[in-house]
């Protein structure tokens, strides 16, 4: 009898928790399905989003060396004959990277760690991304504007933005610019709110949108 109420109690817990679970998830993927239960955890990879680019922990050798990194953000390797803060002669820097890059597709023969999930999580993280964006470019308040106007009222589905011909030569601007200079110049101008911070998380979901919107299309720098 007293065995039954433990397993009622526990069937009650788990029925509490799993909807809480649920509650989390909801933000974005399609209402209710599995994959919103399974990547509940993904918050920590957002928050890590808002960090500027700059500050990563860069590794460090106990004794001085200096020690480099790949791309990657995994493969590492310390130069036992030279010192933190040196600059490599140039035959030894070509070597470095020669060996580095050895090491890169070694590891790469390895059967890839990453799975179908991990592969899931990605994609979430990005689209949540893009949907901020088209948020942004939709809401002018939130960018900054004050005079009513927002992007979409130009560019419906960020039409013409052309993010594939940049960099290129803008007139207005006088220089080869990036998407990311347009961007605030239209924040400045037909928007008249104040040009965002180039690693202001706004000015990257707009980026992600518009990029996202012309997917597929060639890449043609400097087109005009
Ligand atoms: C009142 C209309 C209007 C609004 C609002 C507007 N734009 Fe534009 N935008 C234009 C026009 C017109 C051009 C073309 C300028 C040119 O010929 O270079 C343009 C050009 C651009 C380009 C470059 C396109 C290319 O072909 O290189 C980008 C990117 C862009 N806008 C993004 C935005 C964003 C982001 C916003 C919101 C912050 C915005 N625009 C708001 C009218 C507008």
């Amino acid at each position: 009898m007293r065995i039954r109420y433990v397993k009622l109690i526990m069937i009650g817990v788990l029925a509490i928790s799993w909807c809480g679970l649920w509650s989390l998830s909801s933000n974005g993927a399609a209402p209710g399905s599995w994959m919103n239960v399974i990547l509940a955890d993904i918050t920590p990879l957002a928050a890590a989003q808002q960090r500027p680019p700059s500050q990563h922990p860069q590794p460090n050798s106990e004794n001085g060396h200096l020690v480099v990194q790949l791309c990657d953000g995994r493969t590492q390797m310390e130069i036992a004959d030279v010192r933190e803060g040196e600059v490599l002669p140039p035959e030894k820097a070509r070597l470095v990277a020669r060996r580095m890059m050895a090491r890169y597709e070694q590891q790469a023969k390895q059967a890839s760690k990453w799975t179908r999930r991990d592969r899931l999580i990605w994609k979430r993280e990005q689209q949540r991304l893009v949907e901020e964006g088209r948020r942004l470019f939709h809401d002018w308040k939130a960018i900054g504007g004050t005079i009513g106007i927002s992007c979409d009222m130009c560019h419906p589905d960020a039409a013409n933005t052309h993010p594939e011909t940049y960099p290129k030569f803008q007139t207005q601007l006088k220089r080869v610019a990036a998407l990311r200079d347009m961007i605030n110049w239209c924040i400045e101008n037909p928007v008249k709110g104040k040009p965002l911070a180039l690693d202001d998380p706004r000015m990257l979901a707009l980026e992600a949108y518009i990029t996202y919107q012309r997917r597929g299309v060639p890449l043609d720098p400097g087109k005009h």
